[in-house]
């Protein structure tokens, strides 16, 4: 057993094992620099910047949210580069887990994959409880009221960071299930038509930021930067480990650009185009986002902005204002819309690369004859997410989504160092600069992003991967392609029926 945890599979081998798919049905190549670049900002804008940041800045860091945001995307921009050189290197749709099947081998590279599904799967649910959430208020502000027990989970914390779970009186957020079947009926018809529906939402959410930028600059009041750094209290209240703190709370908005990358065998160009993809997308947010909390604290004091929406809360302390509140909650639900669109796409194929691999059954490896996406993988992504986002409260998901995504960034700066001096003759189209640098750099700011997150993240992200090793060792280990020659992989696969 020993041996194949750490075997690895060499980049030919693995672009063989993606080659001998040909046999069955191939993704559709459609995605542009642009469309990419498109995606990873679908991915990124979502729940983050409209709802966490009020938080934040509240209890951690008050105006200091700016340096929170720059900290978190430093660790994003190293970790970025590094997905950069891999996702031009190995253009392969299983993303952080491919590279790290490439370098650290199996049993690392389960637990990456496992992780993803912590990231992507968990995000689609927590981002729809979110959107729930916000269709309500919405709702209700046009006098349109669904039920409480319609449009509530029907578990919720004892408390918050608690391990019990109270029954709420709810029976079911049924928006949170309808937005993700609808998502995921999009993804299922296909890259095209899922990377054209999220292009318009992106437009639209990206046109409310700038609109929020823009109205609210002519509102700050420079006494609400001051003190820039409040008075530490406590670790992780103000002073620099609030930075920090708020740091690791507000890294959940910018999750979203390393999906692109599980698009790569979906992309035209996919040397060129995904380094492009994802450090665009990347600079973009980090752009908007530092204007935001920039204009955000200084708009209203950060005391007051420990609120579910604080946005709106800035927006309406100015009458003049106020016509900006609609436009914003519905960017806001628009934002999520298209993060739950990318996790979805992203999900289903981590499905699919794992599948490919013998880790998982064989019918998350299907090509849909006619809209050549991972079918099995998409209906299995959707189906799980709504019954998660539909029963369980948002709390006891956001945490974990960012723990399964750092400990993939850690892996992938490592992954990077490690290749090049394992294969320093591979050829890599795009090459991070100042590896070692960039790469320990990445992973020193996210293992500290993980250190800040709460105990009991860390306690439910250890019994995800007690069951996760557990799958592994009475399936995946059993079931690996490498108990079998790779030429032989894939084209056993049979077709599903149109
Ligand atoms: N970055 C995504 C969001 O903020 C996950 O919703």
């Amino acid at each position: 057993m020993k041996s194949q945890l750490f075997a690895t599979k060499t980049v030919a081998e693995i672009e063989a094992a993606d080659a001998a798919d040909a046999a069955g049905h191939k993704l559709n190549r459609t995605l542009s620099a642009t469309a990419l670049t498109m995606l990873g900002i679908g991915g990124i804008i979502g729940t983050g910047i409209f709802v966490l940041t009020g938080v934040a800045a509240a209890q951690h860091a008050g105006p200091a949210l700016v340096l929170s945001f720059l900290v978190a995307g430093v660790g994003c921009a190293f970790a970025g580069l590094c997905y950069a050189e891999f996702a031009a290197m190995v253009p392969v749709s299983g993303s952080a887990y491919s590279y790290t099947y490439a370098t650290l081998g199996e049993g690392i590279a389960w637990f990456i994959g496992w992780n993803l599904i912590l990231e992507y799967l968990f995000a689609v649910a927590t981002v729809s409880v979110g959107w729930s959430g916000y269709v309500n208020r919405l709702l209700s502000d046009f006098g349109v009221h669904i039920p409480y027990a319609l449009s509530h989970a029907p578990f919720m914390q004892a408390a918050p960071d608690s391990f019990s779970i109270v029954h709420s009186g709810a029976i079911l957020n049924v928006p949170a299930v309808l937005i993700v079947a609808v998502l995921t009926t999009v993804c299922y018809i296909g890259i095209k038509q899922s990377s054209e529906f999220n292009t318009v939402i992106v437009s639209l959410k990206v046109a409310v930021v700038v609109l929020f930028i823009v109205m609210g600059l002519g509102f700050i009041q420079h006494a609400n930067w001051h003190p820039f750094i409040p008075r530490n209290v406590s670790r992780g209240e103000y002073g620099w480990s609030g930075v920090f703190a708020a740091s690791g709370v507000i890294f959940f908005a910018y999750i979203g650009f390393d999906a692109i990358s599980t698009t790569a065998q979906e992309a035209k160009n996919p040397q060129r185009d995904m380094p492009i993809g994802i450090l665009a997308s990347l600079v973009i947010c980090t752009l908007l986002y530092v204007a935001v909390s920039a204009v955000l604290t200084g708009m209203v004091s950060y005391k007051k902005l420990d609120v579910a929406a604080p946005i709106a809360l800035a927006l309406n302390a100015y009458p003049q204002l106020h016509w900006v509140v609609l436009p914003v909650d519905l960017g806001a639900i628009l934002g999520m819309t298209s993060v739950m669109l990318v996790m979805t796409l992203a999900q289903a194929r981590i499905f699919y690369s794992m599948a490919q691999d013998g880790l998982l059954p064989q019918t998350f490896s299907k090509i849909h004859p006619k809209f050549r996406t991972p079918s099995t993988g998409t209906i299995v992504t959707g189906s799980c997410a709504a019954v998660i986002g539909g029963l369980f409260p948002v709390g006891l998901l956001g945490e974990l989504v960012s723990i399964g995504t750092l400990m993939a960034f850690v892996t992938v700066c490592i992954g990077v160092l490690i290749l090049r001096h394992t294969r320093p003759d591979l050829e890599r189209p795009f090459k991070v600069p100042a590896p070692w640098f960039t790469c320990i750099g990445g992973a020193l700011v996210c293992g500290t992003m993980i250190a800040t997150l709460p105990p009991t993240t860390w306690v439910r992200l250890v019994v995800w991967t007690v069951i996760g090793a557990v799958v592994y060792v009475f399936y995946g280990y059993r079931h690996s392609k490498l108990h079998k020659p790779i030429g032989q992989v894939p084209a056993e696969q049979p077709a599903e029926a149109e």
